[in-house]
């Protein structure tokens, strides 16, 4: 618990062992803060313009692995009320919190810094993170966290409308890819993980990270980045910024898209940089296979040969 960032960054400076090697440190902070990122309006996808939205939809997992999508339908008060919720958890005085503290990945609600291993990496990352499972609801909320008071209640309704949209974006996918709109909608998306990411304001942005470059393990990624930037995108040999907008949701596409898709969609490489003014706070929506899934190339989008082989998703 004393690990946490939010525990005692206040007025230090960056430790040693968060100093990134020059290679992957950020240096200069200034890159194109994106209009390349497309923005999708998805209120377009229910009349005739639908076929125009796929287009767009696969033409930016294609050329850069993400999208930000608006008039997405999900309210724009619970988005708020979420992010509210998201903020009072980690301000909350750490006797608050400390139950939930914990090293072992397996645990099923978990308050932890860093990356998923803090003992064996080699640097740390300036990232607090709170991260449960949402799936299916009545077992998982038991393990939520109890304070504040309605954190149970307005994030099983964010997640439940998060899930939703995440459905709806992947029958946009798949009417893209030509596959039947429910192809995705059951044992592909069965499972669902909400991480929360505190990034508290840094004393020097440029030679650490919040999280350092990867790709996202899962099937696709709904981020609420909230109105503080941080997040960059790997496209064309250089980082680019992704916009905050208000009231928007960051779509990525996860390494289990790109393997159905026979990388028709690309997973893309994206870390989050931090700044020295003030916190951020970002929460990330993950879309998950079941474990039984099998993962394997769709066999309508191979032409020639696949590009992978087909395995089970608890393998991965
Ligand atoms: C992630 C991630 C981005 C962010 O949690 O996998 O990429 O802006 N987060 O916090
Ligand atoms: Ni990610």
């Amino acid at each position: 618990m004393e690990k946490l960032v939010s525990r005692w960054c206040k007025n230090k400076p960056l430790p040693e062992s968060y100093i990134f090697p020059p290679e992957t440190r950020p240096g200069n902070l200034v890159v194109p803060t994106c209009n390349t990122i497309p923005v999708i309006d998805l209120s377009k996808a229910e009349g005739q313009n639908r076929t125009h939205i796929v287009q767009q939809i696969l033409k930016a997992g294609q050329e850069y692995g993400f999208f930000q999508v608006v008039n997405h339908g999900v309210p724009e008060s619970l988005m708020n009320e979420s992010m509210d919720v998201f903020k009072e958890f980690f301000e909350m005085p750490w006797e608050d919190k400390a139950m939930l503290y914990s090293e072992d990945p397996k645990n099923r609600c978990r308050l932890s810094t860093s990356s998923v291993n803090y003992a064996r990496e080699k640097i740390h990352h300036w990232r607090d993170n709170l991260r449960h499972p949402c799936h299916p609801l009545q077992d998982c909320i038991k393990h939520w966290p109890q304070k504040p008071i309605r954190y149970r209640e307005v994030v099983a309704t964010y997640t439940i409308e998060a899930k939703k949209l995440g459905l709806r974006i992947l029958e946009l996918v798949s009417e893209g890819l030509g596959l039947e709109s429910r192809y995705f909608g059951d044992k592909l998306s069965e499972s669902e993980i909400l991480s929360i990411n505190h990034y508290p304001p840094c004393p020097d942005p440029s030679l650490t990270l919040g999280i350092a470059k990867h790709c996202d393990p899962n099937l696709l990624t709904l981020l609420h980045q909230g109105d503080v930037s941080g997040l960059q995108v790997f496209n064309n040999g250089e980082w680019i910024g992704v916009e905050p907008l208000h009231n928007a949701f960051v779509v990525n596409i996860g390494n289990q898209l790109q393997i159905i898709s026979n990388n028709k969609l690309k997973s893309v490489e994206h870390r989050v940089v931090t700044n020295s003014r003030v916190a951020r706070t970002s929460a990330a929506f993950f879309i998950v296979p079941s474990k039984d899934s099998i993962i394997e190339p769709e066999k309508s989008l191979v032409d020639d040969a696949p590009f992978y082989r087909a395995f089970e998703f608890k393998d991965f």
